[in-house]
């Protein structure tokens, strides 16, 4: 049997999103917290083949959140945006040599299933040279419509080029196709531009094809994979649907959400079986939680990673880097910053933790803080186990605390704690007897002749 060869893709970014209003390129606008080229990039992430991006306007700036995304990822300039044509054109010296089939897919469209490009491939199994996607519309607007004879894709007629008759075909183009790599970018290059726009039109190609005897095909998807963001409402509609989505799949996948419309979801948030999810929580990109864990409500967390049974807020905050084992607890109005907090371990209250190691089954007192900062520099505050951190301890960093020491409420300690050792790192406290008392007198009385 033949090796199956890759499927390459072709992502068009080149457009300049005029209807966004914005200073920020279009596909750098984010759904769950990911730009929308990365969603696309998302789509066809089984693939396997080379990967072109299309960089017009903004250009710099998108190739270079590109590269972030996927260092692999090879940038094609389409200094002039001439159309969907000449754009799939600019990829033919990054796909030099590469053989197999191309899919494109714009970047401004996120929700393509992989199962849908599978589909495609399937079809490009069966015979057909060309696949087109298209989709029944519930209002065929202003989208290309397609041309058939039996399940042949004959043409595609853009809107502005229809006659009536054409336009009451709802049977419509999403804009992606599937295609040899080398056919792909031979029709590419052969379009021309007569047509009602003078841009040069990729939707040309099954009829420049079938001119060679090539046949064109149409898969077909629910319409909701083809959802372009053109505007700020698509962009909100389409974050809308992604969050819609992705509560459905953490409750089918045994997660406790009490208020789901209430929870916000990143593009790669995993949540294990049996954690449970308070009302009002938010978790941006880069978060595990695992299972059994408990977010407690009005919780923000980002970049972390939540063990097996921990409870995390009311009101906690987590950061990138925050690394919390299984079973411990991290409560109200807690940050937690690039720190490694061990099993068992409780943070309970107000406290500040960043670059720190904290050992296990410790317990930070509340109103504890990591001096961490020095204006200039981050220094790490090490923690050992068993340790007990009286309230409202600053530490100043670096600094270390060994195993079963102990920290003296209202300490400001700026020296290494050795193990089992207790640090009083605070002024030793006076009374002076009955002078509050004489205060108060002579404050009520500086009061009375003011007012007299
Ligand atoms: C295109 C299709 C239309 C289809 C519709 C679906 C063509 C000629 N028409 O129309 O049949 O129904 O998509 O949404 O292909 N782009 C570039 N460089 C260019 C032109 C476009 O990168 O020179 C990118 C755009 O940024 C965008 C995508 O390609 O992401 C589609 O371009 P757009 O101008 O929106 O095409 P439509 O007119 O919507
Ligand atoms: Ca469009």
């Amino acid at each position: 049997m033949a090796e199956q060869m890759p499927t390459h893709l072709i992502l068009l970014a080149a457009g300049e999103g005029t209807r966004m209003q914005s200073d920020t390129p279009k596909v750098l606008h984010e759904i769950a917290g990911a730009p929308l080229f990365e969603h696309a990039l998302m789509s066809a992430a089984a693939l396997g083949g080379r990967r072109v991006i299309v960089v017009g306007h903004g250009g710099t700036q998108v190739a270079a959140a590109a590269q972030a995304v996927d260092p692999e990822i090879l940038v094609a300039e389409q200094a002039e945006q001439l159309g969907t044509a000449h754009a799939v054109a600019q990829a033919a010296s990054a796909l030099e040599g590469a053989g197999g089939d191309t899919v494109m897919l714009y970047g401004d469209t996120p929700f393509i299933k992989p199962e849908t490009l599978a589909r495609m491939q399937a079809m490009r199994e069966d015979g057909a040279d060309i696949v087109f996607l298209g989709f029944e519309a519930a209002d065929p607007g202003r989208y290309g419509r397609m041309v058939t004879e039996g399940d042949t894709l004959t043409r595609i007629v853009e809107f502005k080029d229809a006659t009536e008759d054409e336009r009451a075909i709802t049977l419509c183009n999403s804009g992606v196709v599937m295609a040899g790599t080398e056919t792909l970018l031979r029709l590419a290059a052969a379009v021309g531009n007569d047509n009602a726009t003078g841009e040069f039109y990729l939707t040309d190609i099954p009829a420049l094809g079938a001119a060679e005897g090539l046949v064109t095909k149409v898969a077909t998807c629910d319409e909701a994979e083809t959802l372009g963001i053109n505007t700020r409402d698509d962009l909100a509609a389409a974050e809308a649907v992604f969050q819609d989505a992705a509560r459905a799949e953490a409750l089918t996948n045994g997660v406790t959400l009490q208020s789901p419309d209430t929870v916000h979801f990143s593009a790669d948030t995993v949540i294990g079986r049996d954690a449970i999810i308070e009302p009002y929580v938010v978790f941006g990109p880069g978060v595990t939680v695992e299972s059994g864990a408990r977010i407690r409500a009005f919780s923000h967390l980002e970049g972390a990673h939540v063990g097996a049974r921990a409870v995390i807020g009311p009101y906690a905050r987590l950061r990138p880097g925050a690394e919390l084992s299984n079973d411990t607890r991290v409560g109200n109005f807690v940050e937690i910053k690039n720190a490694q907090i061990g099993d068992g371990a409780k943070v309970n209250h107000l406290s500040y933790i960043g670059d720190a190691g904290v050992g296990a089954r410790t317990n930070i007192g509340a109103g504890t803080i990591t001096c961490n900062y020095d204006g200039v520099f981050k220094h790490r505050t090490e923690i050992g186990s068993d340790v007990f951190i009286g309230s409202n301890t600053m530490l100043v960093a670096p600094v270390t605390v060994g195993d079963e020491a102990m920290t003296a409420t209202g300490g400001v300690v700026t020296m290494d704690v050795p193990a089992g050792d207790m640090a009083l790192a605070r002024a030793r406290q006076v009374n002076k007897p009955g002078f509050a008392r004489k205060l108060f007198s002579r404050l009520r009385a500086a009061k009375a002749a003011k007012k007299g």
